[in-house]
């Protein structure tokens, strides 16, 4: 164990006097109690595995915050983009790839009549929510998960005004919900957003459905956020998982395998909405993230992208079972292959593990994404570094 983080430290230094937090995204932040453990700054990525401004290399559970779905550096998404790259990135005029694109969005998720391209996911979130107040004619939005930080309202920085037309309410128990609608009565809530949680994201079978339900009684909208779970959890994400049909949807992250893009979708009559309440950008429709998108989309029309999610997510899933039983720790994974939460018993256990890991050759996050460039054999040596690492986590006394 030679590995050293000093680059990597010492460049998150020089970030602070420049920018706050040193970083653009807060979960790519580095932790105190990992200074000299975590790796502040990756170089670059090939396939399932990245390496840090240190030289030193990783297994990456991470996949960027979800997005990398494919793996990193994939030639034929490099490809397609570097060729749109010497044509042109923006023009003053659309690009045919925004129709190919759509067109194929249309045929794979069950929701989308029409097709609408942004850049974050957190911005085509917001552009449903003014999508859904227009078209109702409503002020309020429940929304249930995180939808990025525009539509974070619980923080300074948000008008009281703001604040008291959007309710967050939790993942799971249609009863909330319900007893919303019922003190604000029927026609006050314009949409119920939701993106899935992933530890108990079975509950979707029956919650969604009842979102459903309690939203068409109402004539509100039901807007899914398939940011993550979308060309993950399946191609069209939980409306095609669940089998229920939203009214609107937003994919971003694993579409383009990273490249930014996010298009928000579904029926026709309220997406024509976007003329009168106006959603407008400059980057929307850049033929980068769509040139990206249209070879991603090729990939998983041809290959089993979604089984190999499946499937490495399975033997992930069930080697940390058995490395919990075999070691004695109260260490468990809950959710679902492609996307499970690694459950400990305290925030310091956590800390302590993932560190132990990345000096170990393995990033982990809250959520352990896969994809499709691991191979059994990456799977078999990240466990392997896990096992060492429960190990000295108990050694510590921190499993007590
Ligand atoms: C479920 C979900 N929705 C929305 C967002 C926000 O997307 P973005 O960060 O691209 O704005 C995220 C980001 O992690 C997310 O996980």
């Amino acid at each position: 164990m030679t590995r050293t983080v000093d680059q990597s430290w010492a460049l998150y230094d020089r970030a602070l006097a420049v920018t706050p937090m040193g970083t653009q995204t807060h979960s790519k932040a580095p932790r105190a109690a990992l200074r000299g453990a975590e790796p502040c700054y990756l170089q670059r990525g090939s396939g399932c595995r990245v390496w840090d401004v240190d030289g030193n290399e990783y297994i990456d559970f991470r996949c960027a915050l979800g997005p990398i779905t494919l793996g990193y550096a994939i030639p034929e998404v490099n490809d397609a983009v570097a060729r749109q790259l010497a044509d042109g990135v923006i023009f003053s005029y659309a690009h045919p790839l925004e129709i190919e694109v759509a067109e194929t969005l249309v045929d794979i998720i069950p929701c989308a009549e029409s097709v609408r391209f942004l850049k974050t996911g957190g911005e085509a979130m917001a552009a449903t929510h003014r999508l859904a107040r227009g078209f109702t004619g409503r002020d309020h939005i429940i929304t249930c998960g995180y939808h990025g930080w525009l539509n974070t309202m619980e923080r300074p920085g948000v008008p009281e005004a703001v604040r008291s037309v959007c309710r967050a309410l939790p993942w799971g128990d249609i009863a909330p919900f319900q007893a919303a609608f019922d003190e604000l009565g029927g026609k006050q809530i314009a949409a119920v957003s939701v993106a899935c949680s992933y530890a108990d994201i079975e509950l979707g079978h029956r919650f969604l459905a009842d979102l459903r339900s309690l939203t068409a009684r109402h004539g509100a909208l039901l807007i899914f956020d398939e940011i993550v779970t979308g060309f993950r959890l399946a191609r069209a994400g939980a409306q095609q998982y669940f089998g229920v049909t939203p009214d609107l949807a937003v994919f971003a992250k694993g579409m383009s395998n990273g490249v930014p893009l996010s298009a928000y979708v579904g029926r026709r009559d309220i997406m024509e909405k976007v003329r009168d309440v106006v959603i407008s950008s400059t980057f929307g429709g850049d033929a980068l993230g769509l040139a990206a998108a249209k070879a991603v989309l090729a990939i998983y029309a041809r290959e089993d992208v979604i089984g190999t999610l499946w499937a490495r997510g399975r033997r992930l899933h069930d080697g940390i079972t058995a490395l919990a039983s075999k070691l004695d720790v109260p260490v468990s994974i809950a959710g679902l292959p492609p996307l499970g939460q690694l459950q400990l018993p305290s925030p310091e256990a956590r800390v302590a593990f993932e560190g132990e890991c990345l000096r170990r050759g393995v990033i982990l996050f809250s959520v352990l994404y896969t994809n499709y460039c691991l191979a059994d054999s990456d799977i078999d040596e990240a466990l392997i570094a896990m096992g060492e690492a429960l190990a000295a986590v108990k050694s510590q006394g921190l499993f007590a």
